[in-house]
């Protein structure tokens, strides 16, 4: 199955994140995953989960948790388990969009056939997560990518990619 579409936001060396958290929020990228994902599904590993404001699922999408453990308590999210996923298909005009983190976009990554990634034009320090490096991959390749622009002092772009393989 590869009908989900993965979205992150990467520094240069395709960091995602640091204790438990992301490197750099950024509020126009976080905008625009409202915007993307809004109206749709999105699945996340359980620390993902844990790391959202509030610690409730994002509103106004359906909250796929993927968790070894489903009786905890995922307020506003739905447990679901690796094949439960892979045998849900999106409703009409629906996505199913895979939001993280590093254990879920490797998982599920094989199964995504586009990603949005928004590339932040800096080192944001030390990560302890990386998402997948695609500008590496034989499988995915670089279909467009917006101009840099800059929020504050940092600057970004978004780029999309799509799988060839
Ligand atoms: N920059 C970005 O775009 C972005 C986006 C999302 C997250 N992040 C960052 O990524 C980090 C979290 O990533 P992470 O890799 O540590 O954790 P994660 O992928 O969010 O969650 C890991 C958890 O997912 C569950 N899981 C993973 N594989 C599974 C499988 N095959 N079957 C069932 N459950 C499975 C397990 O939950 P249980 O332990 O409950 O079994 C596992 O502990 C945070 O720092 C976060 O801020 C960054």
């Amino acid at each position: 199955m590869t009908n989900m579409t993965a979205v992150a936001a990467v520094d240069r060396r395709w960091g995602i994140g640091r204790n438990g958290g992301l490197l750099r929020p950024l509020p126009p990228d976080l905008r625009r995953f409202k915007a993307l994902t809004f109206g749709h599904t999105v699945v996340m590993g359980r620390r993902t989960f844990q790391s959202l404001p509030g610690g409730r699922g994002l509103p106004g999408r359906r909250n796929l948790v993927l968790t070894r453990t489903p009786e905890r308590p995922l307020p506003g999210a739905e447990a679901v388990s690796l094949p439960e996923l892979l045998a849900l298909r999106a409703p009409e005009g629906g996505e199913i969009f895979v939001i993280g983190g590093q254990s879920v976009y490797e998982l599920l990554l094989p199964h995504c056939r586009a990603a949005h990634i928004t590339k932040i034009e800096a080192d944001l320090g030390p990560a302890d997560v990386f998402f997948p490096n695609l500008d590496s991959a034989p499988d995915w390749r670089l279909v467009s990518r917006t101009e840099t622009e800059r929020y504050e002092d940092t600057d970004f772009f978004y780029a999309y990619y799509e799988r060839v393989l």
